[in-house]
């Protein structure tokens, strides 16, 4: 079944779903000239309520400005523009994908020309590396592809093209048999997953690599790292050689889709003894506990939507 849902907002608009479309001779779809974000909505005692939005439309902005495609809306537009989407198609919990991308114009490979459009979409999905993932964890490779150099592209945005690269971690991963690859970056530090960010225990230090390692600022990292703070863990970020994904202790995942999930082997090789560990744990339990379970929303992190 193709992903889907009654309505979408496309340029301004809340149109039926089947009728958002674009030329094939928009600019993006041959150059990747996009900018994009994936962000849950979270099934509340209260409804659905969106996680981090304004941080999501903070990093769409930042986006559209190193691609220099102007996002048409600011961040409070964007999260009204959401909070219209998913009460449209009356989703209990939702994915939430804006696009913001250059249209049909003419075919030169400087867009700039070609007019800007713009989507947001939100379609009920459930858990990305699955249920079982979060308890009993999945089976990662060292990816052979190098994480993109951010003096050859900007790994801190999130543009349409630039997923070239995840897709070569993501489809070499999948062919060998793991759910994931993990790639190194050009100065042979371990970088991150084809969309997740990545943590290490070590003796009870938790460790995750810098944005320099050619790294997306990922919000669920960023969400991880507070958690893991206010447990009164220690986080070093830390460029970190390959070898320590094998010395670790403890390896978790941390995305908008993968949400928190352990890593239970690198090549074959058992993280720690190959079971979710009590840090880990430690770090989950308080972020499901937030965005499923009713907890405090200590950090002011979902917007609810009254449906
Ligand atoms: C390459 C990459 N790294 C990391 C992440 C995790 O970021 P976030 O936690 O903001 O979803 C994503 C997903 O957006 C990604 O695409």
């Amino acid at each position: 079944m193709p992903m889907r849902a009654n309505y979408i907002w496309m340029n301004g608009k809340i149109i039926p779903w089947d009728e958002a479309k674009v030329h094939v001779f928009t600019h993006a779809l041959h150059y990747g000239s996009s900018v994009f974000e994936g962000i849950r909505a979270y099934e509340t005692a209260d409804g659905p309520a969106i996680f981090r939005g304004r941080e999501h439309f903070e990093r769409l902005l930042f986006s559209c400005k190193i691609a220099r495609i102007p996002s048409p809306l600011t961040v409070d537009e964007w999260m009204q523009v959401a909070i219209d989407v998913v009460k449209a198609n009356q989703l209990r919990s939702a994915y939430i994908r804006p696009l913001v991308f250059r249209g049909y114009e003419t075919l030169g490979v400087d867009g700039r020309k070609c007019p800007v459009d713009a989507i947001l979409a939100s379609v009920p999905w459930g858990r990305y590396l699955g249920n079982e993932a979060i308890e009993n964890g999945v089976d990662v490779q060292v990816s052979t592809w190098r994480r993109m150099a951010s003096n050859m592209l900007s790994p801190m945005a999130k543009i349409g093209g630039q997923y070239v690269s995840s897709q070569n971690i993501a489809m070499e991963a999948h062919d060998n048999g793991f759910t994931e690859g993990i790639a190194i970056d050009i100065n042979g530090y371990v970088s991150e997953g084809s969309g997740e960010n990545i943590f290490i225990i070590h003796k009870g230090v938790i460790y995750t690599p810098p944005l320099a390692s050619s790294i997306l600022g990922g919000i669920t990292r960023d969400s991880a790292i507070k958690i893991a703070l206010d447990l009164g863990y220690e986080v070093k970020e830390m460029a970190m050689t390959r070898d320590m994904l094998y010395l670790a202790d403890e390896i978790f995942f941390t995305g908008t889709a993968a949400e928190i999930t352990p890593v239970r082997s690198v090549d074959r090789l058992p993280v720690g003894d190959g079971k979710r560990g009590p840090v880990t744990k430690a770090v989950q339990d308080v972020f499901f506990g937030i965005v499923e379970d009713n907890a405090p929303d200590k950090w002011g992190w979902l917007t609810p939507i009254q449906l």
